[in-house]
């Protein structure tokens, strides 16, 4: 189970030391969603702030969430500043295919988002190639919003579909994600939780980090899940 808080919700007068705390709280990933005031009605940080942040938190893996129209300006940016894996929306149509291509030639992870309103199917070509799904559990451009139960089934379909096509990408959930969310996700399929509010609105991020991951391991069925393997498993002869 990964742990991903979020940067947007840490105090954006301190970027590093927000960082080095999340570094510091155990958890795995930090989340770093970059608003392109286009695709979403807000604008957040870009590749410089990443850049900053990158040797202060050299042990987290950096998750960076594109919520933007032309990513394609900014995967080599982000890829220099230190972004480990990139995801980009589906919803961006038939671009997806050509976006992964780049990111994958960067030598990056890849993810592929859903927004709450997106039909979950528009995945499905892009299953074999990502090494994440990401599915929106609100809409997204702010922090603090409430959890959309509805997209709990596309957490089970994505889960589903790794199962049937015996597929390692991680099932990540974003948007509304508390202690109690986070374990119904847990309960879906998910094994990546992103949490802005959630973790860093808490007196401890240190504390809320390990009692979400306690929770989240309690509730995921056993067998339910695959860890991420790599992506060049070696060919035995
Ligand atoms: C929403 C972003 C989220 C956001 C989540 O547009 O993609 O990553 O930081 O914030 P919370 O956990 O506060 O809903
Ligand atoms: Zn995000």
């Amino acid at each position: 189970m990964i742990i991903a808080p979020s940067l947007l919700a840490a105090n954006f007068g301190r970027f590093a030391s927000e960082a080095k705390r999340a570094e510091n709280s155990g958890a795995e990933w930090l989340h770093l969603d970059i608003m392109d005031g286009h695709f979403v009605p807000n604008i957040s940080f870009g590749p410089e702030v990443v850049r900053v942040i990158r040797p202060v938190a050299r042990k987290m893996e950096f998750d960076v969430h594109l919520m933007c129209s032309k990513p394609e300006i900014l995967l080599e940016p982000f890829a220099k500043a230190g972004a480990d894996r990139m995801t980009i929306h589906v919803e961006l149509g038939e671009r997806a295919n050509d976006l992964i291509w780049q990111i994958k030639k960067l030598g990056k992870k890849v993810g592929i988002a859903l927004n709450p309103p997106t039909q979950i199917g528009l995945l499905e070509p892009f299953l074999k190639e990502v090494q994440l799904v990401l599915i929106m559990t609100v809409n997204p451009g702010f922090g603090g919003q409430p959890f959309i139960h509805e997209t709990l089934t596309k957490v089970q379909q994505a889960a589903e579909w790794r199962r049937d096509l015996n597929l390692n990408y991680r099932i990540e959930v974003d948007g509304g994600i508390n202690f109690q969310t986070a374990v119904e996700c847990a309960k879906a399929g998910a094994d990546t939780f992103v949490s802005g509010t959630g973790l860093f609105g808490a007196a401890s991020l240190r504390s809320a980090v390990a009692k979400m991951r306690r929770l989240v391991t309690a509730a995921a069925a056993p067998g339910h899940f695959k860890f991420e393997t790599p992506i060049e498993a070696p060919i035995s002869r």
